[in-house]
C-alpha cells in the first residue's frame, strides 16, 4: 500500500499497525509530508478552531538527580550552573504570566530532592488559591504515586511526561541503567488513573532512533491515549555525550506532528521551543503542521540561560512580555490567534 493510502487510513482508523507504520515511516516522500499537512490542518481547525492556546512555562529549578545522556542540566555535568527558585519567585511568575493573560502555568524542572511533597503541595495549593481560573500543569518527572496523587489532591490538573522512546533498547542507549521505559510508562498510567490530563512525547531523530523505535512511539501514544503529546527535534548540548551527535530535521517533526494530529484528533499538541531553534520560523510551521499550543517562558530572565537542555535555545534574554508580543504577531501572520483561556483537552 502507498504512504497516501496509509494516511488515509490512520485518519479513518485512528490508528496502524506496526508492519504499516514501518512502511509509512521508511518510504514517505516530501509530497506526503504536505498531503498529511493539509489533513492535520483540516484536523485541528475542526476540533479547536484557529484558537491557539499558550502556556507559561515557569522552569523553577535545574538541579536534576538523573543523568540523561542527551539532557544539558544531567548531574554530570559540572559546567551547569545550578539555580532553585523560591516559593516568591514562582509566585511571581505567576503574577507576571496572569497579568499578560497566561491561564496556564507550568511548573518545570529536574528532579531535584530539594523540593519536598510537602512543600510542592503547599505551593500547588497557593497558586490554584491565587488563581483558581487557571489550570496548573506540573512536568517535574518520576514520583511516587502517593506524591502524584497528593499534587493532584492539591489542584494540579495536568501532568508532563515525556516517554522518550517506547522502545526498551533504545530507551537504555538514552539513560543511564537507573532509568528505565517501564517504569516511565507506569508513571505515565497511574498520572492517568488518578485523574490528570497527561502528556507524554518523544525527540525526532535523537540517538539511535530508527523507524522500528518510532513505530513503537505511534504504537504506544495510541495505547496511553495521552491528553497532550510534545515532540521536537533533538538539539545536541555541548557538555553531554551526545554533543556531537546531529540535530533532529525540521520536515521530520513536522512530518510527526501532522501524523499525531491525524491520529490523536483531539491531542494538545506544542510548537516547541525546541522547534524554534532549528528555525526562525519553526513554531508557525509546527502550527501549520497540526500544532496547537505554545510554551513560551515566563522563568525569570536571570535563570533562563541557565535551564539549557540544549545549545542555542531561544529566547533566554526576552522578557516574557516581549515574547509574548512576538509570539502574537507570529500568530498573527499565519491566520491564527492566541486566546486567554486555560484550554483544556476537548473531548
Ligand atoms: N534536545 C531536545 N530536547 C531535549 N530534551 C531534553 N534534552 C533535549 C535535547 N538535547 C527534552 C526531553 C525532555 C524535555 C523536557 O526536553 O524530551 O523530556
Ligand atoms: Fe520570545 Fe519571540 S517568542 S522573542
Amino acid at each position: 500500500m502507498g504512504v497516501k493510502k496509509l494516511i488515509d487510513q490512520l485518519n479513518k482508523e485512528e490508528a496502524l499497525s506496526y508492519d504499516n507504520w514501518l512502511v509509512l515511516l521508511s518510504s514517505y516522500t516530501p509530497h506526503d509530508i504536505s498531503y498529511a499537512q493539509s489533513l492535520a490542518q483540516q484536523i485541528v481547525r475542526s476540533v479547536y478552531g484557529r484558537d491557539i492556546y499558550v502556556r507559561g512555562l515557569i522552569e523553577y529549578t535545574n538541579y536534576c538527580k538523573n543523568d540523561c545522556y542527551y539532557c544539558g542540566i544531567r548531574r554530570s555535568n559540572h559546567k551547569a550552573e545550578r539555580y532553585r527558585l523560591t516559593r516568591e519567585e514562582l509566585l511571581s511568575c505567576c503574577r507576571q504570566g496572569y497579568a499578560l493573560g497566561f491561564r496556564t502555568f507550568v511548573m518545570q524542572g529536574g528532579e531535584d530532592g530539594f523540593y519536598t511533597d510537602d512543600w510542592l503541595e503547599e505551593t500547588i495549593h497557593e497558586i490554584k488559591r491565587k488563581y483558581p481560573d487557571c489550570a496548573l500543569t506540573l512536568s517535574m518527572g518520576e514520583r511516587s504515586y502517593d506524591s502524584y496523587k497528593r499534587f493532584y489532591q492539591a489542584g494540579a490538573d495536568r501532568y508532563l511526561l515525556r516517554h522518550e522512546t517506547a522502545e526498551q533498547h533504545h530507551y537504555e542507549k538514552l539513560h543511564p541503567k537507573e532509568l528505565s521505559f517501564s517504569h516511565r510508562k507506569d508513571c505515565l498510567y497511574a498520572l492517568k488513573e488518578i485523574g490528570y490530563q497527561v502528556g507524554c512525547g518523544f525527540m525526532v531523530d535523537s540517538p539511535f532512533q530508527t523507524v522500528e523505535t518510532l513505530a513503537e512511539d505511534m504504537l504506544f501514544i495510541h495505547d496511553l491515549k495521552p491528553h497532550m503529546i510534545g515532540i521536537g527535534p533533538f538539539i545536541p548540548h555541548k557538555d553531554t555525550p551526545f554533543h556531537d551527535r546531529p540535530q533532529g530535521s525540521l520536515e521530520k517533526t513536522l512530518f510527526f506532528i501532522s501524523l499525531l494530529r491525524i491520529m490523536e484528533k483531539h491531542a494538545l499538541i506544542p510548537a516547541t521551543t525546541a522547534l524554534g531553534t532549528i528555525h526562525s520560523k519553526g513554531r508557525e510551521l509546527g502550527i501549520l503542521a497540526g500544532a496547537n499550543v505554545l510554551m513560551p517562558n515566563l522563568s525569570p530572565v536571570f535563570v533562563r540561560k541557565k535551564y539549557a537542555l540544549y545549545d542555542n535555545k531561544i529566547c533566554t534574554g526576552e522578557e516574557a512580555a516581549e515574547c509574548k508580543d512576538c509570539l502574537a504577531k507570529r500568530i498573527e501572520s499565519i491566520g491564527y490567534k492566541i486566546v486567554c483561556e486555560r484550554g483544556d483537552y476537548k473531548p
